[in-house]
């Protein structure tokens, strides 16, 4: 690591690491409890209801089980934070009363590269302002008031190929730092402006610095934006332009509205549409989502209304799904993107646009409808598959919403689409429904009870309305894979054929769900069969279940609240009374 802290008289980053304690720097803001030599909690770094996020104290790092994040304290505070390491760094030494000697390298090296782009913003902002220019024309004939022009610093670069350049240099400022932020470039030992005749938007962070700038250019020279190369203070993927000036704004209305570009930012913000940021053009990352998590928990996308727009939406989407941000999508219905419809309509129509915009999970399923005609049989199980693939991530809540109305669109029962979400996946309401059979996972052939059922709905067709009921009780890959064949089956026909299942699986699979069926000898009537293996599973998940609340209860200590111990114990009990109603264990 090349970072030199390393002072005369101060402490060393060993020092600080030596002094301070990573169970007191997460605990602050993640609730930990002692378990064994470790400390445990729920992750911060993504969506978990059971905690797999362990600390260490003797080792003094923190790992995630889940998502695999693991690191030393300065990580930890740089992921948690949203900070570079000079920056966590800093923090954590300002928390413990330690005094950081900064060498070399570091913090006052990283000041003097935002001190220089200030100045540069200065320079473009009175050439911008004191007298005739092309930029000021521009932004003038695209309909912006002087007033916001200045509330976003916009300035000019002129085309005189090195005037911002002589002026660092009558400064006395290094070629080498103006380089580095691409403000000028080198030819043949010369240098020149990278910024000619251009627009400039200077991006600010939400500290406050001057980090980069966008330069558009005057009509239709191209490249249209030129934009600040990545350096050592600007990296596009950390931050959101206008955040710095509508932080509060996003924190006000509860929500932040982000858009593709410099111009949609400004030209809302003329309207009175205050709590907006943009991407900078880019596919958002993580990082942008956590910075924006530090003000909100609701976003609205605006993107671009055409393809691309809408497909960087969907993106968007997950992306900030998974920092468990509330997404929306908003889809401008007259003009290009949020800056043409807000100029042609007005504030209100965009406030009606904002209270219509679709919660992410619609806007999905409205994309993955494309293309389908519903009419059809092969339609409406294309758009099931795909419907699953995106219900499966949700909350056992959200699931259960959405999958009455696609049942009630689709017309296919509530089971049947349940079973299509759990045949293929682990998380969400999957997880839920899964949780206690993870060892069943992946299994390629039949259980003997999985056999026997699917031979009861071979047999007869009808018990796959019991089923629905009872979903968990078929585990395997295999198993499920056949359940969610026969269910389709049943839910469009109303009933199947052997042939139907077999001919829809693959060679090896038909043959092993052939040979465990044909094993299975009915005895008796199918419903007794059917209850007998119903009451089976149900003993078994008690038992599983029994065993678990034991741990747990052996796990609680006086910080689990005396609450939770009662209704732990309350379950325990529960469980065990099931237990032997069914007459006890096997
Ligand atoms: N962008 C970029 N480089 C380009 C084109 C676009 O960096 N060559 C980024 C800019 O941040 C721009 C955003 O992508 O603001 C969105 O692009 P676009 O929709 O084309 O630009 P607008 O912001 O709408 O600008 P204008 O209205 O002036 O065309
Ligand atoms: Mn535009």
């Amino acid at each position: 690591m090349s970072h030199s802290f390393a002072g005369n008289s101060g402490a060393t980053i060993e020092d600080l690491k030596n002094q301070i304690n990573i169970v007191d720097v997460v605990g602050r803001v993640v609730p930990l409890k002692r378990a064994g030599a470790n400390y445990k909690g729920v992750c911060p770094f993504h969506n978990e209801k059971t905690p797999s996020f362990v600390v260490s104290e003797q080792k003094q790092i923190f790992t995630c089980f889940g998502c695999g994040a693991s690191g030393d304290a300065i990580e930890f505070t740089k992921r948690y934070y949203n900070l570079d390491f000079t920056e966590a760094v800093e923090k954590l030494a300002k928390e413990h009363g330690i005094e950081i000697k900064i060498g070399g390298g570091g913090n006052q090296e990283r000041e003097k590269y935002y001190e220089v782009n200030r100045e540069a913003a200065r320079f473009f902002y009175r050439a911008f302002t004191e007298g005739k220019n092309q930029g000021y024309s521009y932004m003038k004939k695209r309909g912006i008031e002087d007033s916001i022009l200045k509330k976003f610093g916009i300035g000019y670069a002129d085309d005189s190929w090195d005037s911002l350049y002589r002026y660092f240099k009558s400064k006395g400022v290094d070629e080498k730092v103006l380089l580095e932020l691409g403000l000028i470039s080198e030819k043949n030992g010369k240098y020149y402006d990278k910024f000619r005749n251009r627009v400039i938007f200077p991006i600010i962070n939400t500290s406050g610095k001057v980090i980069g700038f966008g330069g558009r250019a005057i009509g239709d020279a191209m490249p249209k934006y030129l934009n600040s190369p990545e350096n050592r203070i600007f990296q596009k993927k950390n931050n959101i332009y206008a955040l710095n000036l509508s932080k509060q704004d996003v924190g006000k209305e509860g929500y932040a509205i982000l858009v593709e570009g410099y111009m949609d930012v400004i030209s809302l913000y003329q309207h009175g549409v205050r709590n907006v940021g943009a991407s900078l053009g880019t596919a958002l990352t993580e990082n942008q989502a956590r910075l924006l998590k530090r003000y909100t928990r609701n976003v609205v996308l605006s993107y671009d209304a055409d393809t691309a727009g809408q497909n960087a939406a969907l993106r968007g989407i997950d992306v900030l799904g998974a920092e468990d941000l509330k997404v929306k999508v908003l889809h401008v219905t007259d003009g290009k993107d949020p800056d043409e419809f807000i100029k042609k309509n007005g504030r209100e129509a965009f406030r009606k646009l904002v209270d219509g915009a679709l919660p992410m999970t619609d806007y999905k399923l409205n994309a993955a409808r494309k293309g389908l005609n519903l009419d059809t049989d092969d339609g409406k199980i294309d758009y099931m598959k795909r419907a699953a693939d995106i219900l499966k991530s949700l909350s056992p809540v959200e699931a259960d919403i959405y999958i009455k109305k696609l049942s009630h669109e689709l017309k296919i029962a509530e089971g049947a689409i349940k079973l299509e979400i759990s045949g293929n996946n682990n998380t969400g309401i999957v997880r839920q429904l899964r949780r206690r059979q993870e060892d069943n996972e992946g299994r390629k052939e039949l259980s003997g009870m999985e056999a026997t059922v699917l031979k009861v709905l071979m047999i007869n067709p009808c018990f796959a309305e019991k089923l629905i009921e009872y979903d968990g009780i078929i585990e395997s890959e295999l198993g499920r894979k056949i359940v969610n064949l026969m269910f389709e089956f049943y839910g469009l026909r109303g009933g199947f054929e052997p042939s139907d299942i077999t001919d829809s699986l693959d060679p090896m699979e038909s043959q092993a769900f052939t040979d465990a069926t044909d094993a299975v000898i009915i005895a008796g009537n199918e419903e007794q069969v059917f209850d007998e293996c119903i009451r089976t599973w149900r003993l078994n998940k008690a038992v599983k279940r029994e065993q678990e609340l034991i741990d747990m209860l052996a796990l609680a200590d006086e910080e689990t609240g005396s609450d939770s111990i009662k209704g732990l114990t309350e379950e325990l009990m529960n469980v065990q009374r099931e237990i032997n109603s069914f007459g006890g264990r096997k």
